[in-house]
């Protein structure tokens, strides 16, 4: 997405240098070319049947951009649910999950009458009927199974052993055809999963495509008919080199392995695979310091506006624009925010840098910008999409008085 021509560096035709006239840092910047690219890419390899996970980019101009290269949208909260339909993507296209829905986002779900609401507890279940008997309706619904499967990914993005919170034990299917065999309310429709995010090998997705198999066959032989199964996200994304090598033919391959001579209809719902690499986040140096040896740059960016490093030792490659010295030097690039964890790279290697210049930090498109904070009572950051050589702000973020305003002093004070 981003090439350097005499020096300046452009997104797609658009240079950086325009939209630093308008924006200030820190900003996140997306390529609109790129998430086409990788859109259309996967629905070459695994189908149409894609649905957008919201989670990792809900911007509305992306969910917009979704929905016309013709995904669904697999949301996780009432909000996202919201932004889905306001974007407007057909409720028919919506999967709503979630391993903590309320009553009232399933009235509300209901109401809407999407696709089909995701069940992630035995209670939910339960609750579900109860709901579907009052508003006097037949609901369709998918049960999120967990199959305990160890996807090899950073613990805090696995969800798909059986200690994680996420799904229902697969061992408890049994407990969920009796449910369903006497419910006059709901319709199980589909069986789903996701085993976590940044799931390389290759072993994880046969041995989950397996267990999905089964669970859906014994379903079916039950007689409840499973007409979808959904098969999840966690596509690897590669962030630095060195990183393992993923190709979704290699999971298409298996896929037809497993599920080839089956009759059903199987979706996925990638979030980071299909925005990642079309975003950067750009930032200006505020300062440089010198502290123990080390040299620090410290950029306005920070935890508050891209949490990955802090919250799980992400990495993200950065790049200077300026390059005009040969000579290289270590740098720490860090945030502004006071905590420890605020550094995005400790030993980077990079030309002389001076006050004010801009730092790319790259592959930043997907849990980005939706889980920047106002922490340090900072401003949000603003969000750009750039469309061959036309660019437009697709966030503007609010004022920090804003906020200060929203707080309510009581009386007594
Ligand atoms: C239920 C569910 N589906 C899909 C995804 C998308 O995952 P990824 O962005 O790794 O593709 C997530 C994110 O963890 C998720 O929780």
């Amino acid at each position: 997405m981003l090439k350097f021509v005499k020096n300046t560096p452009f997104i797609e035709d658009t240079s950086l240098n325009d939209i630093l006239r308008v924006c200030k840092t820190p900003f996140y910047i997306y390529s609109q070319e790129m998430i086409n690219q990788k859109v259309n890419y996967t629905k070459k390899i695994l189908g149409n049947n894609i649905f957008f996970s919201v989670k990792s980019n809900s911007n509305q101009a992306v969910l917009k951009l979704m929905q016309n290269l013709g995904l669904g949208a697999d949301v996780v909260s009432i909000g996202e649910l919201k932004r889905s339909l306001t974007a407007g993507f057909d409720p028919n296209k919506i999967i709503f999950e979630g391993v903590g829905k309320s009553k009232d986002d399933l009235l509300y779900a209901i109401q809407k009458n999407i696709r089909l609401i995701n069940t992630e507890s035995l209670e939910e279940i339960k609750l579900l009927e109860k709901l579907a008997k009052e508003k006097k309706k037949k609901i369709n619904i998918g049960v999120r199974l967990n199959p305990n499967i160890d996807g090899d990914t950073i613990n805090k993005i696995s969800t798909g052993k059986k200690t994680d919170k996420f799904g229902i034990e697969i061992n408890d299917i049994n407990y969920i055809i009796n449910l369903i065999k006497n419910s006059p309310s709901l319709n199980l429709i589909s069986i789903s999963c996701h085993i976590g995010s940044q799931i390389s090998k290759i072993d994880a997705y046969k041995n989950t495509f397996a267990e999905m198999k089964k669970a859906a066959d014994k379903f079916v032989n039950a007689g409840v008919e499973i007409k979808h199964v959904d098969l999840g996200g966690g596509f690897h994304v590669k962030y630095k080199e060195g990183d393992p090598n993923f190709e979704i033919q290699d999971v298409k391959r298996e896929l037809d392995i497993c599920f080839g001579k089956s009759k059903y209809d199987i979706s996925f719902e990638p979030g980071r695979y299909l925005t990642a690499e079309s975003g950067m986040l750009i930032t200006s140096i505020i300062t440089k310091k010198q502290n123990g040896g080390i040299n620090y740059l410290i950029v306005d960016a920070g935890m508050h506006t891209l949490i990955r490093p802090a919250m799980y030792n992400a990495y993200h490659e950065i790049e200077a624009i300026n390059n005009k010295s040969k000579n290289k030097i270590s740098y720490a690039i860090a945030g502004p925010i006071c905590e420890s964890s605020d550094v995005f790279q400790k030993d980077i290697k990079l030309s002389e840098q001076s006050i004010g210049d801009i730092l790319l930090i790259k592959n930043a498109g997907a849990y980005g910008k939706v889980m920047s904070s106002n922490y340090n009572t900072r401003e949000l950051p603003a969000e750009i999409l750039v469309n061959k050589d036309v660019f437009a702000v697709i966030y503007s973020p609010q004022k920090i008085e804003k906020y200060i305003d929203e707080d309510i002093t009581p009386s007594w004070l």
